[in-house]
């Protein structure tokens, strides 16, 4: 019994990581190895993106190759702390990022926003797998009907 789900979820996840590969590659004998495919290219116009929701972390619109962030030092912080926005040109982090979680407003940076790219993305100009449906709710807002006004 186990063993026969076992065997079905390998036969699963090998048709699916077919039918993934077959969106990005060409289906070669296996005897070969085809080179791999180019890396995408990093987004780095310096272009703000528009959020999907108000919550959103915005994603990052430069490049962040080797930018240190450990115990030690924190590179986002050179330019995107307080201090330093005026001769960054930097958006500051928002006073959320100054917040613990019990709620307390602290002097430097949240312990739990320290680290940037858990949440902080760079966009690359790769092909998505996938179509993105998501629509915005001011694109919902303007779908309706407007309500009668008294
Ligand atoms: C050398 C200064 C500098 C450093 C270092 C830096 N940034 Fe930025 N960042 C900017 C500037 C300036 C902008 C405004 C857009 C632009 O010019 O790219 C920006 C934009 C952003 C935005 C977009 C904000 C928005 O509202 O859309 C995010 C997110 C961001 N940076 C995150 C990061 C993270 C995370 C790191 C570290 C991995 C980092 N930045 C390191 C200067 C910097
Ligand atoms: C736990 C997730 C998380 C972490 C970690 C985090 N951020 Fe954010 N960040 C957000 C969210 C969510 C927003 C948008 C809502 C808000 O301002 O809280 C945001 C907003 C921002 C903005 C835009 C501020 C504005 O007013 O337009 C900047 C810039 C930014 N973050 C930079 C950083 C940097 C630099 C770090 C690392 C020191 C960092 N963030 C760490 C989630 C995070």
């Amino acid at each position: 019994m186990r063993h026969g789900f076992g065997a079905a979820f390998a036969v699963v996840m090998v048709l699916f990581s077919a039918a993934l590969l077959a969106q990005t590659q060409r289906p070669v004998p296996f005897t070969e190895t085809p080179p791999a495919p180019p890396l995408a290219a990093d987004v780095t116009d310096d272009l703000r993106k528009i959020r999907s929701y108000p919550d959103q972390p915005p994603v990052i619109p430069h490049a962040i190759r080797d930018y240190q962030i450990d115990l030690n030092s924190n590179r986002c912080l050179t330019c995107h702390s307080r201090p330093y926005t005026e001769a960054s040109q930097a958006p500051m982090i928002s006073v959320t990022h100054y917040i613990d979680r019990d709620g307390q407003v602290l002097a430097t940076v949240s312990p739990r926003r320290y680290f940037c790219t858990q949440c902080h993305i760079p966009q690359t100009n790769a092909k998505p797998m996938v179509e993105n449906r998501f629509v915005d709710i001011d694109t919902i807002l303007s779908r309706q009907p407007q309500p009668e006004r008294r």
